[in-house]
């Protein structure tokens, strides 16, 4: 039985493992190779992309989906989280896919679960699935991970995506660029102007201001945002020819990313998503010893 808590655990060569088996799934393989298999998805906290990817990797691997409904549940009753996977464990389904606003939730679970556990983003720690899609896009762009300088661009601070990312990236070799407004700076990691590294960087990610992490609002206004650290046409045009943009979604449009820029040629933001399909089914792949 494997969990995936976090990316930070494991290996290169695992990570490695999980990108390559999202690559031969993508290209048709391996459907069907859950078959049966009973999962759990307890979305604690909003989520569109995540939710249904998982949704539809479960689908393809032939299992069958338990999609828990937080706001018509025994939550509502006063029933504690722990409590309430404890039930799903005792149904007796195979894996649990968890999201949840409480950073390391898992601490709770593990030892007393017997059954893998998928985090599906937890408060502003990890997000282990988000980060194996933007590897594997960056993969399957670029053919490597070392010497690549990405720019990664907003609510460092607050984003479970960046953390994951940062960390893994630099791991596997890349240069990370950290830039964003002040008030949501990671003390943690050094900041660059972003107009000045546009021209150097091979990728450009994106991400959303976190408001509902957040207790006061943005200190500046939307359209100030857009002029500082917004990705512009303007900016575009000033990207290497062979650089990409990434954002995980939901994004923004015309305040971290301007309306004409999310599908351009550069724009890999639904290719990302696409990907997510893949890698949720290698990692489930992955929990049943696949
Ligand atoms: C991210 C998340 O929920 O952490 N979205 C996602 O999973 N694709 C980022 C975000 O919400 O901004």
């Amino acid at each position: 039985m494997k969990h995936l808590l976090q990316l930070s655990t494991l290996t290169k060569e695992e990570i490695m493992n999980i990108l390559q088996d999202a690559i031969r799934l993508e290209q048709g393989e391996g459907l069907d190779s859950a078959k049966g298999k009973i999962v759990a998805n307890l979305f604690f906290e909003p989520s569109t992309r995540t939710q249904y990817s998982f949704q539809v990797a479960e689908e393809k691997l032939g299992c069958k989906v338990i999609s828990f409904n937080a706001a018509a549940s025994s939550l509502q009753k006063g029933e504690s989280f722990y409590d309430t996977v404890k039930t799903f464990e005792s149904f007796g389904i195979d894996a649990v896919v968890i999201r949840s606003r409480q950073d390391e939730y898992y601490k709770d679970l593990v030892g007393k679960i017997q059954i893998p556990i998928l985090n599906a983003g937890d408060g502003v720690k990890d997000h282990p699935t988000q980060s194996l899609l933007d590897l594997m896009t960056i993969y399957q762009e670029f053919g490597k991970f070392e010497g690549l300088k990405i720019a990664i661009v907003g609510d460092i601070k607050y984003s479970r995506v960046a953390h994951t990312n940062i960390e893994v990236m630099e791991r596997l070799g890349m240069k990370c660029y950290i830039s964003g407004p002040e008030e949501y700076r990671d003390e943690q990691y050094e900041y660059v102007n972003f107009d000045q590294a546009i021209e150097e960087m091979d990728i450009i990610m994106l991400l959303r201001v976190q408001h509902e992490r957040h207790e006061q609002e943005m200190s500046i206004s939307k359209e100030e945002y857009h002029k500082l650290y917004g990705l512009t046409m303007e900016r575009v045009h000033r990207m290497k020819e062979h650089a990409i943009i990434m954002h995980p979604a939901p994004f923004n449009r015309n305040v971290e990313i301007a309306d004409d820029v999310v599908e351009c040629d550069k724009s890999r933001i639904f290719k990302q998503i696409h990907n997510g399909v893949y890698v949720r089914m290698a990692v489930i792949r992955r929990a049943f010893g696949g």
